[in-house]
């Protein structure tokens, strides 16, 4: 070895080893020069220490620039009192340098990396472009070592349950999850491609009928939709399918082990989390009704209520027209909120505009004042409330099981919007309110989806999951004539408002699977050019099976508190699959075009 190698980590020095000479390898963190006397903190993976040099004895120090690397040898030294840092798990001592290294230089940087407060304001395209030093922060060493720790975990958990990980191809046929496929030419024969997969999902199926009845696998997916905050072009799943098994089994064991690698990080870490206790269940219809959503938010309560019945017959036309097509009057509760002046009421109807309401009329709940008297103490101000009778107005606060101080928020529409609109109302009141612990993990799951939804578009059903998803056995006599009204065998573990994980027990009968694609109006010679080899497969003897695949990229957000997904990824893209660091995608040369047998437009 060319250079000293390191006795010890520097964030592991303490004041045990006084007056022992170490050796440090790793990074200058920062150099303080206090008037001729020089400080600099050294670092590696494991943290900090802070080193002293003579300026007698290294006339050159100022070659130790910020972040070139080092091999430094000194003392260990305990620090004046005056100068111990408690805070730091090296703040007691410090190393009196003896000698020391550069052992590679660094240019001036494109950030400042050990300035924390002063990254928050760095173009995170830049950060991407210069991952390598962005990767160096404690802070984003935390969240790779925390994804590594869940995937131990993940396996610890597995193996005791038998599972066996099996990898499957990336270079594939199309594995469709709904979005658009990433496609690779295929050199020898111009004009065919492979697909990435968007996941594993057909050769996990084909494993169970291969007789590998318990499968997993930490799987990279790949769906050519634009990046959001909580999704990516390529993302990672735990991916687990089984035979022989009912859905119950499938949301015991998750459940088992989603307490077993949460809670062990959470303890692992030290992450301020409290542990996942256990999971709420609900159907997907009381989701709906309830929150609005598939995946609700259950840190809180404010849930939505229905007033549709109770204010029939008022004198309101906005409410009278919505019910005569059918609509629904629905509202959602904002304590706190009949404190709100008119300008304020303003920009929280403006935020339900945006997502699609016409309108939102609110009724302000007080102890006091101008209002309408309902009893009980409570008064009702609002600049509809002269269309209804005051039972109305009783009957109304008492469904809302509104207090003083409430302000009630009202969306007259179909129930789809009126959904869409209050789900997210619920959350800005939520935020709003502070009741989204960020301490609090509310896992959950959500059950009996339908099997299918119209799309209104394209004047089809369309599989709400996936096509192999199994269909309520109890219901297959209704598949033909109420498809819509049929509930499937999947479900969703959701936590804290996002979706966590999605499932099914998957159709192992070659005749409800072809029941299904007519359903979704793929023929037969579509089937087979697109599933033929997976029919073939079932074929042959198909177990039962089902399973689930988590989205661990979401996990670590969750458990990292990080909003955007990009920042839990070691290599992200950003925007439109974009990678700044490698300058992907990019321009390939001619003779590389000509061989795939391609040409432009
Ligand atoms: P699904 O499409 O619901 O199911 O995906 C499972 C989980 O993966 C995560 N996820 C994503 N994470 C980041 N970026 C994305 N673009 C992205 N898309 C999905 C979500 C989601 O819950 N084969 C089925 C699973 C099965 O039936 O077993 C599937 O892929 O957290
Ligand atoms: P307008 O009759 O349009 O002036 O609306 C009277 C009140 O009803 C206003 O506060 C509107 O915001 C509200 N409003 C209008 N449309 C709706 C709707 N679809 N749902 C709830 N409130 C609405």
């Amino acid at each position: 070895m060319s250079f000293i190698a390191r006795t010890h980590n520097c964030g592991e020095i303490r004041l045990a080893q006084k007056g022992a000479v170490v050796t440090l390898n790793g990074w200058i963190h920062r150099v303080r020069d206090l008037g001729g006397l020089w400080f600099a903190d050294v670092r590696d993976r494991t943290g900090l220490v802070q080193v002293f040099i003579e300026p007698e004895k290294f006339p050159n120090r100022a070659d130790l620039r910020n972040e070139c690397v080092v091999s430094i040898t000194g003392t260990v030294a305990e620090r004046d009192e005056k100068n111990k840092n408690p805070d730091a798990p090296t703040g007691d001592i410090e190393i009196i340098v003896s000698s020391y290294e550069i052992l590679s230089a660094s240019k001036p940087l494109p950030f400042p990396v050990s300035d924390e407060q002063q990254m928050e304001s760095v173009s995170e395209d830049l950060r991407i472009k210069h991952r390598y030093i962005d990767l160096r922060r404690a802070t984003m060493y935390k969240r790779l070592a925390v994804r590594a720790a869940a995937h131990r975990r993940i396996r610890e958990y597995l193996h005791t349950q038998k599972f066996l990980e099996v990898e499957t191809p990336i270079i594939t046929k199309s594995t469709p999850e709904g979005a658009r496929d990433y496609l690779v030419p295929y050199r020898q024969t111009p004009g065919l491609w492979y697909a990435l997969p968007q996941s594993p999902q057909q050769y996990k199926q084909m494993l169970m009928v291969a007789g590998v009845e318990r499968y997993f696998q930490i799987a990279r997916c790949f769906r050519d939709e634009s990046s959001r905050a909580d999704r990516q072009p390529e993302f990672s799943q735990l991916d687990l399918e089984m035979s022989f098994i009912s859905q119950e089994d499938i949301l015991q064991l998750n459940e088992g082990m989603v307490k077993y690698v949460v809670n062990g990080l959470i303890e692992e870490f030290g992450l301020d989390k409290e542990p996942v206790g256990d999971f709420t269940r609900m159907t997907y219809v009381e989701a709906m009704d309830k929150y609005g959503c598939d995946k609700p938010d259950i840190r809180f309560g404010l849930e939505l209520f229905d007033v549709s019945e109770i204010v029939k017959g008022s004198e309101f036309g906005v409410f009278n027209n919505t019910l005569e097509f059918g609509g629904r009057i629905r509202g959602v509760r904002y304590p706190g909120g009949a404190k709100l002046s008119r300008k304020e009421v303003g920009v929280l109807e403006d935020f339900a505009r945006e997502f699609g309401a016409k309108g939102m009329a609110s009724l302000a709940v007080e102890a006091e004042g101008e209002g309408v008297d309902i009893g009980n103490g409570l008064k009702v101000r609002s600049s509809i409330a002269k269309f209804f009778s005051t039972e109305q107005l009783a009957a109304v606060v008492g469904e809302a099981q509104a207090e003083a101080g409430d302000l009630l928020c009202f969306i007259a529409d179909t129930y789809e919007t009126g959904n869409n609109v209050l789900y997210r109302l619920r959350l800005e009141i939520g935020d709003r309110c502070q009741l989204r612990d960020p301490r609090k993990l509310a896992y959950m799951w959500v059950l009996d989806f339908p099997l299918m939804e119209w799309d209104a578009d394209g004047q089809r059903w369309s599989s709400m999951h996936h096509p192999f998803t199994m269909p309520k056995v109890e219901e297959l006599d209704i598949l033909a004539s109420k498809p819509g009204d049929v509930k499937a065998q999947a479900y969703d573990m959701v936590c804290n408002g996002s979706e966590a994980a999605g499932g099914s027990i998957r159709i192992n009968r070659p005749d409800v699977q072809a029941q299904i694609f007519g359903l979704l109006g793929i023929d037969e010679a579509t089937q087979q050019e697109r599933f033929g080899h997976i029919l073939e497969a079932f074929s042959y003897g198909a177990p039962p099976h089902g399973g689930i695949a988590w989205g661990m990229d979401r996990l670590i957000m969750l458990l990292t508190d990080t909003e955007n997904i990009r920042e839990v990824i070691a290599f992200p893209k950003t925007g439109p699959g974009h990678d700044p660091l490698m300058n992907a995608p990019s321009t390939v040369d001619a003779q590389q075009w000509a061989e795939l047998g391609l040409r432009l437009g």
